[in-house]
């Protein structure tokens, strides 16, 4: 790293506070930059949803500015044929509010209009079957918002979306349609609030969720996820000479959970000093198990060629204002994996909390958890490249009946070595001296399920993944 640097790093570690030392709550987030500052706009679950509004010049200390939009704000109509239920009333519970959801807002500035503008997903707060977009807008960057109404983009369903802001001033609006089959992209009218062409569909059928769009040297880069709710996958980017021409297929970017994250925005730094722009990945780190301990992940994005992206793990980054992003750091790694089985999106843990060694230890398989230690091994290789599958002070061992257990043994018997095979696809096979291999079995039940060790069987693809199949994934 540059000895030179002054600026405090961006670090990835939860949860990130704000100058108040409370949790920023920004999820799904957009940045815009304004004044000087960036401003952070982002979904807050606390109490009822809203849209939190948080500034920085350093993107490294946040101040939280307002709830610029809640489900009391303003509803005012602007254009007919949207609905302006900013929450509807539930007719079987007393009339009460359902608590709408809102997802993914993102804030473009209006040069014609001078107004602010914000682009959401909405939901009546029962159920995702309204799959609409919303609208609200307002004449300071952080002040209230208007909500100006919900509804199906040319009669589309519209769920993740992005927001984007070509150099001409043209804005476009990218969201999940078709039951998230499809990416559809909309020409925005000259003052951003509403919708004047449909322009494109984006890879039909290849359910991408997680949109965020860039454009460097004259090249559109889109980057998003696959469609696994609130679990992490592979993402992905693509490339476009014109948004609305040829787009490259999807190629993959960062590693197969992008390092434990789901794309929200991309920010742009612009240096001041050297006029060189620089990329910032903003993912969400959703934790499946706890959603308030979701956090973020923060890693540049760089270019091997114009037509290239690359996405990878660093601990730190050193963002000077006025040059961009100018240095790097990544550590040793905790040289911890997560075991994550192919077949049910389920991960493979120690399956006994007491810390009693005496207590027998069973292995299953369970939910994702970023806090859970016991979804937290180290392989350590020994004699023929047999290694010991460890969880804290503890050993996975095949005890009576062949049961799985975990107990707390140095032993270089057979019973304790695992042969880790990859497979051509990069995946895992965990096989005993015997040649079975760990297999996750039974049903998946309330995010849990158990795991024996079976003869290596010919699995069907067509069935989906494959329950003998794991991936080691870095606990970063
Ligand atoms: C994700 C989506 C999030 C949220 C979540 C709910 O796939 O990207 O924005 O909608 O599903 O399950």
């Amino acid at each position: 790293m540059d000895v030179n640097v002054k600026c405090e790093a961006l670090v990835n570690i939860a949860p990130l506070m704000d100058r108040n030392g409370d949790p920023v709550h920004a999820h799904g987030g957009h940045m815009l930059c304004k004044d000087g500052y960036y401003y952070w706009f982002g979904e807050n679950r606390r109490d009822r949803r809203k849209v939190s509004c948080y500034r920085s010049m350093d993107l490294v200390n946040w101040e939280w500015r307002k709830d610029v939009l809640t489900l009391d704000s303003p509803v005012k109509t602007i254009y007919h044929r949207t609905s302006l239920e900013l929450e509807p009333r539930d007719a079987e519970n007393r009339g009460f509010g359902t608590g709408a959801v809102i997802e993914r807002p993102k804030v473009l500035y209006n040069e014609l209009t001078g107004r602010f503008v914000m682009w959401m997903h909405w939901e009546n707060g029962r159920d995702y079957s309204d799959a609409r977009c919303a609208i609200a807008d307002c004449g300071t960057v952080d002040g209230e918002y208007v909500f100006r109404g919900s509804f199906n983009p040319v009669g589309n369903m519209s769920r993740d979306c992005t927001l984007f802001q070509d150099d001409d001033g043209t804005a476009y609006f990218v969201s999940a349609a078709r039951e998230n089959a499809d990416l559809i992209m909309y020409r925005l009218s000259p003052d951003y609030l509403s919708i004047e062409e449909q322009v494109k569909t984006l890879w039909p059928g290849q359910a991408r969720e997680a949109p965020a769009l860039m454009k460097r040297h004259g090249v559109y880069f889109l980057i998003s996820s696959a469609c696994t709710g609130w679990l992490p996958n592979q993402g992905a980017y693509a490339w476009a000479e014109q948004l609305t021409g040829r787009w490259s297929p999807l190629m993959p970017l960062g590693d197969i959970t992008t390092y434990d994250s789901q794309p929200a925005f991309i920010v742009p730094i612009a240096g001041k000093d050297n006029n060189q722009c620089s990329y910032l990945y903003v993912g969400d780190r959703w934790d499946p198990t706890d959603y308030y301990a979701s956090s973020y992940v923060f890693l540049p994005l760089s270019f091997p060629s114009d037509r290239e992206m690359s996405l990878d793990w660093v601990d730190r980054t050193w963002i000077d204002p006025c040059k961009g992003i100018v240095a790097v750091e990544c550590g040793t790694g905790s040289g911890l994996f997560r075991m994550k089985s192919v077949g049910m999106e389920l991960y493979l843990a120690s399956g006994n909390h007491s810390i009693d060694p005496d207590e027998v230890h069973n292995l299953e398989v369970r939910t994702l958890s970023y806090t859970d230690k016991q979804q937290q091994w180290r392989v350590d290789y020994g004699r023929d490249g047999a290694a010991r599958l460890r969880n804290g002070e503890m050993t996975v061992a095949i005890g009576s009946e062949n049961s799985l257990i975990l107990v707390p043994t140095l032993d270089q018997e057979d019973q304790f070595l695992w042969l880790l095979t990859e497979t051509e696809e990069g995946s895992l096979t965990i096989g005993s001296r015997d040649g079975r291999v760990l297999t996750v079995a039974g049903e998946k039940r309330n995010g849990w399920g158990c795991v024996s060790l079976e003869p290596k069987h010919l699995h069907d693809p067509r069935l989906g993944g494959d329950p003998q199949l794991f991936q080691l994934i870095s606990v970063r």
